[in-house]
Parts: structure tokens; C-alpha cells; sequence
């Protein structure tokens, strides 16, 4: 026959299981619940079937029991209160949830200038040392601004040289091909003497490849003033190119054409590449057209000028290096953390 259950007995017991319940991790929803179910559980939950051995002992050790018992099961579900309401609390607030599988946060990555930036910084800083001052135009202009004034006439053939982007059937409103409109706009809001220069955006509709996009920088330069000669326009575009490139810089003068300069040339930069190198054409000029000045009421016989424009992803690719212009509107961090 079995010894009788005595007070002692479940005494011990309930001793163990309360080392048990402070023990228990309660990390998840399922580890709560399997708790609950293993202490308190209706039919083998192991605090229930102590409940049911009060009837075993002896009448003047039932209270004792169940005030032992009691005191274990409010403690049981004291636990399973605070970890159902630390569970809600981490799901709902996103700063106190934790998740181990997320990878590590990175520091915030610091900016960096653009390269074209760069270069028209110091395109900029050039000429304002030699005493030109920034003017700036629109980006939609009209076919008066990019073309008429400049001495294009309608249908001349060298407006097929700017494949234009326009913006109205009539032909009348387009994203500007060049920044030499704000020569135009310069003149009307002013008088002579100018020296300003004029950096921007400009739009082209060209077939995308190494070496021209559909949209690009330039900076326009115009000069009008008594006496000026092309040796005045030779002299600041070497002076600009010397303190840009450095003084060894090999240079190209070349005869060109625009309607709103005669004479014209263009400059070439010797273009050092990996395995050879060519030349590479950076900027149109010329002296500024008596008819250019007319359209502005300026007196072509008391003044003359020189003007300029230049390419300024051509000057950045010359500058650092880089053998497609394409990479300079990717946005690629890898490439752009470099300036
Ligand atoms: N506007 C010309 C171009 O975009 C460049 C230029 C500017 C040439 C000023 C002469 C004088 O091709």
C-alpha cells in the first residue's frame, strides 16, 4: 500500500514548481501559451493537479495547501500578464522592436559635389578672377532668342546642326540648344562694355553615344566692348585653358563656322586615353557678327566682341579622366563618391 500524501509532500512540490515558473522564458506568443497549458492547464496543467490532491490530505492541512496553492498560481499568472503585455508592446511600437535577423544599420552615407559641379565651380572661379560676371536665362526659349537674333535666318541650314527639342507644334517655344541666348538677353538688359559669362543646361535631340547626350552644360562667354580683336578672344581662351588644364596643356585652334560669329574656331584639348589619344573639341568661338549686335541695337561701328561656348561634360571628361559621358547622369554612388 502507498504512504499517505501528506502536507509535506505537496509542500515540496509546489516548492519546485515555483523555482519552475520563475525559470520559464516567455519570449514569444507560443511560449506564453505552452506555459499557461503546463502550469494551469484544466486537465494536466501541473498547479491544477495539485488543486485536485487537497481532498488526500488531512482536513487541518487543506488550508495551508491551498493557500500555498493559491499564492503559486497567481504568480503563474502574473508571468503570463506581463509577457502577453511586453509582446504587445513590442508589436506595436516599431523603436522597442527588435528584429536579430535584420542586417546591421549602416551609417548614412555623407554627400559628395557632383563632378560637373566641380568643373563648373572652377570654370566659374576662372573667369571671374579675369573679371567676367554670371548671367543666367531661361531654359525655354523661344526661336527669336536661340535663333533669329543670333543671325540665323529661318531655314538656315545651320539650325539643322542643333537638332531642336520643341515644345509647341509652331515651332516657336523650345529647350534652348546653346546658352548663347543669354548673349541676347545680356545685351537687351544692359549697355556696352559686357564681359559676363553664362553656364547652363542646354538641350539637344542627339543620338546618345560615348560622347553626347540629350541634355548638356555650357558655358557662354561674351565680351563687347571699343577695340576688342580676336587676339583679345585667343588670349582669354588660352589664359582659361592654361588655368584649368595646367600650363603643358596642348591646344588647337581651329576655323569653324557659326552664324553668330565671323570669323570662327573652335578649340581642341589633346585628349590623353589609355593606349593613344585624340583631340577633342571643347568649346565653339568667334568674334560676335555685326548683325548679331544690330539685332540688339548695338552700333556694330563703334563696338566689337568675341564670344564662346563651351561643353562642360567635355571639360569634366578631360579633367578626370572619364571615356563616357553617359556615367555622369547615372547617378551611380560608386562612381559619384569618388569627387
Ligand atoms: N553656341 C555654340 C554651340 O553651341 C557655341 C558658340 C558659342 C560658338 C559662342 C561661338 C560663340 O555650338
Amino acid at each position: 500500500m502507498e504512504d499517505p500524501y501528506t502536507a509535506q509532500h505537496l509542500l515540496v512540490e509546489a516548492e519546485a514548481l515555483r523555482r519552475d515558473v520563475e525559470d520559464a522564458k516567455l519570449g514569444s506568443e507560443a511560449a506564453a501559451e505552452a506555459f499557461r497549458i503546463r502550469f494551469l492547464g484544466q486537465r494536466s496543467g501541473s498547479v491544477t493537479t495539485l488543486f485536485k490532491r487537497i481532498p488526500e490530505l488531512p482536513p487541518s492541512a487543506r488550508r495551508q495547501a491551498g493557500i500555498t496553492l493559491n499564492s503559486l498560481r497567481k504568480r503563474v499568472q502574473e508571468r503570463l500578464l506581463a509577457a502577453r503585455s511586453s509582446l504587445e508592446a513590442r508589436r506595436t511600437s516599431p523603436e522597442q522592436r527588435i528584429d536579430l535577423t535584420l542586417p546591421g544599420r549602416r551609417q548614412r552615407e555623407a554627400g559628395s559635389v557632383h563632378p560637373l559641379t566641380h568643373v563648373l565651380r572652377s570654370i566659374t572661379g576662372i573667369f571671374e578672377r579675369l573679371g567676367f560676371s554670371i548671367e543666367d536665362g531661361p531654359e525655354i526659349e523661344d526661336d527669336w532668342h536661340n535663333f533669329t537674333a543670333l543671325n540665323f535666318p529661318p531655314d538656315h541650314p545651320a539650325r539643322d546642326m542643333q537638332d531642336t527639342l520643341f515644345l509647341e507644334a509652331s515651332g516657336d517655344v523650345m529647350l534652348r540648344t546653346h546658352t548663347s541666348p543669354v548673349q541676347i538677353r545680356s545685351m537687351l538688359t544692359g549697355k556696352p562694355p559686357f564681359r559676363i559669362i553664362a553656364p547652363g543646361r542646354v538641350y539637344r535631340n542627339e543620338t546618345i553615344t560615348y560622347k553626347s547626350y540629350c541634355l548638356f552644360h555650357q558655358v557662354e562667354g561674351l565680351v563687347v566692348d571699343e577695340d576688342i580683336t580676336m587676339a583679345d578672344l585667343k588670349h582669354a581662351l588660352y589664359m582659361f585653358a592654361g588655368a584649368f588644364f595646367g600650363s603643358d596643356v596642348r591646344l588647337r585652334f581651329r576655323p569653324s563656322y557659326f552664324p553668330f560669329t565671323e570669323p570662327s574656331a573652335e578649340l581642341d584639348v589633346w585628349w590623353d586615353l589609355s593606349g593613344g589619344g585624340r583631340w577633342m573639341e571643347i568649346l565653339g568661338s568667334g568674334m560676335v557678327h555685326p548683325n548679331v549686335l544690330e539685332s540688339v541695337g548695338i552700333d556694330p561701328e563703334r563696338y566689337s566682341g568675341y564670344a564662346f561656348g563651351m561643353g562642360v561634360e567635355r571639360l569634366a571628361m578631360l579633367q578626370y579622366g572619364i571615356e563616357d559621358i553617359r556615367i555622369l547622369y547615372e547617378n551611380d554612388i560608386r562612381f559619384l563618391s569618388q569627387f
